[in-house]
């Protein structure tokens, strides 16, 4: 399979450099860039105020950017995408506005040992002020969710199950629909984050049936600074505002106001137009590029890297043995090496991967360990990649001092 998108992408020109570390950020396109720079060339206003040609134009940017999305997941109305900052922003809206609405003393909220800290302290949060309880869904080591174990933990007292498509360490992908399924059946909602899974497959939020689903641009070829919070209409509609001030009201008194109309009752302030611009024109280019070559060519990659990392006796390598398993996602550690050692001697290399706990520390410790190195992949990356890092690898117990 060959790589005709690397060409769109100037930082990926220095053929020097290896990145590895999409899963953290995403490198973005010439004609993301363009995007933003043709917005604040010609429409720049502020969106949504002025009664002026430039301001109607950068309105119309702005909500046709989110009718794209609405489109990009399926959602059925516009209305039920609130842009945000990214990701965290968006499940923090989910917890302030419906959490403390709806969440009350000994209800339970279900969380996932595998998510990534934005999806887990605005839950600890609610459950403090709430008095609600917090309960772990357990994965086994490849970051499988047994129905057993869900059907044991989703029950009754559950009012929100809150679990990642994909989950940031082990790439391992989660039948959320089938979770859904089961939240729905005992009252619940679902709160699927999408910040793993949007750029790396097909999202279909009302075939998965999520109440709410959120992702952020700057990991899908979209610019830092515009995430996303799909809900269903109906929530978003009885949900009150999580920000408050410009731009969110119908009509202000001394003493009290009533709010803008959904979405808008969920963006205060000046928004993020030149974002969303980009935003939109990343979904193009993802779109054009389409999730069957990027499936595939993610699938082609991580087999080799995973066939090479096997050669390397030291290299201990989490998750699933099966490549589709892993949403270009590898998360190892080398017997004996810290992992920001091996990922400074990488860096010597100029080969750019994640090292820490991946802001997963409840993961790190269900697994047994501290820290991890982590190689993320996406289909702007090559065979020929994948083999100048495992010898890159193979260096590093050497240089450490252990032998080869
Ligand atoms: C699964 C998952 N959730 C949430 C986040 C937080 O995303 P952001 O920093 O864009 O808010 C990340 C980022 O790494 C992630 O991988």
């Amino acid at each position: 399979m060959s790589n005709d998108y690397i060409k769109d992408f100037p930082i990926l020109q220095n053929r020097e450099y290896i990145y590895f570390d999409t899963a953290a950020t995403s490198q973005r396109p010439v004609q993301v860039m363009d995007a933003i720079t043709e917005f604040y060339k010609k429409d720049n206003a502020n969106p949504l105020r002025g009664l002026y040609e430039w301001s109607i134009a950068a309105t119309e940017d702005y909500e046709n950017a989110r009718a794209k999305v609405a489109s990009f997941i399926n959602a059925k109305r516009a209305s039920e995408i609130v842009f945000t900052r990214n990701t965290t922003e968006s499940l923090n809206l989910i917890a302030y506005s419906w959490g403390r609405t709806n969440i009350r003393k000994d209800d339970e909220i279900v969380v996932a040992v595998s998510e990534h800290h934005s999806n887990i302290l605005p839950w600890q949060m609610i459950a403090r002020e709430t008095g609600a309880k917090l309960v772990w869904l357990e994965c086994d080591q490849a970051g499988v969710y047994s129905d057993e174990e869900l059907s044991a933990k989703i029950g009754e007292k559950t009012k929100v199950v809150a679990i990642a498509q994909v989950s940031n360490v082990l790439g391992q992908p989660k039948p959320v629909k089938k979770i859904a399924e089961m939240a729905h059946k005992v009252g619940a909602v679902i709160v699927v984050d999408g910040a793993q899974s949007a750029p790396h497959m097909k999202v279909d939020v009302q075939d998965m049936d999520a109440d709410f689903f959120v992702f952020s641009g700057h990991k899908m070829l979209g610019p830092m600074g515009i995430g996303v919070l799909y809900a269903k209409q109906e929530l978003l509609e009885a949900m009150p505002p999580f920000l408050t001030g410009g731009e969110m009201i119908e009509y202000v008194t001394r003493e009290d106001a009533t709010y803008a109309e959904v979405p808008h009752k969920f963006e205060a302030g000046t928004v993020n137009a030149a974002g969303a611009v980009g935003l939109a024109a990343a979904i193009d280019y993802l779109q054009q590029v389409g999730f069957d070559y990027i499936e595939a060519r993610e699938k082609e990659l991580t087999a080799a890297l995973l066939e090479e990392m096997k050669a390397i006796p030291e290299v201990e390598v989490y998750g699933s043995e099966d490549p589709a398993a892993h949403c270009g996602i590898v998360t190892f550690n080398i017997k004996d090496c810290h992992p920001h050692d091996v990922s400074s001697i990488l860096d010597a290399d100029h080969i750019c991967i994640r090292a820490g706990h991946h802001c997963a520390q409840p993961l790190m410790q269900y697994m047994g360990v501290n820290a991890t190195c982590r190689a993320s992949l996406y289909f702007y990356n090559t065979l020929e990649e994948v083999h100048r890092f495992a010898e890159s690898l193979k260096k590093v117990r050497e240089e450490l001092g252990y032998g080869s």
